[in-house]
């Protein structure tokens, strides 16, 4: 089996070392990747399917592990063009990659204990940051997120496939990347998750009825709503 379990070694992205320089470049390559990879789709799928298209009419939306916030910025045009108004909160733990989106509703925290009272957003969201953490935190994570949300969450992460891992190491050989950004493309993979993996830590988190689901064996979507 296509590594039987999450891989615990740190990617560089997460190093207190990082120059200014390489943070810049990590988020750019990033972004090349999530454009690619259309990363907002499971969220605009997923969103308007889970909450009805009345209420996605005006939402408070926080991002969770936000970087420099492309997640929102693509949701929120998406939206506005529908007539909707989703308003995004960004949230990083990382200073640096909030500064490279000056204006925005930016907030320095942890996703592990979050600086809001419960049920401060309408949705929670997050893209690709849930791996970053260990079994044990993932689901301190999950509570969290849970917990500031008040109609919803809905998370994606990386499918921890051989699909999605031979699918990143052609893109690495067809295109150009930094060299870190490929080995920690590689890892993060190898720290994703399978379907039972993260059903088991949501309900560990005490979500109710979360559902997990792939997209396209490459990704998964972990959504659950409050009643
Ligand atoms: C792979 S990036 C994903 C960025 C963006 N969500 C996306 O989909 O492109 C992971 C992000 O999680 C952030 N992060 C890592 N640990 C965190 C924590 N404890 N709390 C909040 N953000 C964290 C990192 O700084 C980074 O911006």
């Amino acid at each position: 089996m296509f590594f039987p379990r999450r891989a615990t070694q740190v990617e560089y992205f997460d190093s207190p070392d990082r120059t200014h320089s390489e943070l810049v470049e990590g988020y750019a390559s990033l972004n090349r990747v999530n454009q690619w990879f259309i990363f907002a789709d499971p969220f605009q799928r997923s969103l308007p399917r889970l909450l009805g298209e009345e209420q996605c009419r005006e939402l408070s939306i926080l991002d969770l592990g936000a970087g420099d916030g492309l997640l929102g910025r693509t949701l929120e045009r998406w939206a506005s063009n529908r007539g909707w108004k989703w308003k995004f909160t960004n949230l990083d733990v990382n200073p640096g990659a909030l500064a490279l989106n000056p204006g925005a509703r930016n907030v320095v925290g942890s996703a592990l204990a979050l600086p809001f009272d419960d049920r401060s957003f309408d949705v929670v969201i997050g893209s690709q940051m849930t791996h970053h953490f260990s079994d044990e935190e993932v689901v301190i994570h999950l509570r969290e997120a849970w917990r500031v949300a008040r109609l919803a969450i809905c998370l994606t992460d990386l499918q921890r496939s051989a699909l999605l891992y031979l699918v990143v190491r052609m893109m690495f050989l067809l295109a150009r990347f930094p060299g870190h950004f490929q080995q920690d493309g590689l890892l993060s993979v190898k720290r994703g998750f399978r379907m039972d993996e993260l059903q088991r830590f949501a309900e560990a988190a005490k979500i109710s009825s979360p559902q997990v689901f792939s997209y396209y064996g490459m990704r998964l979507i972990l959504q659950a709503k409050k009643v």
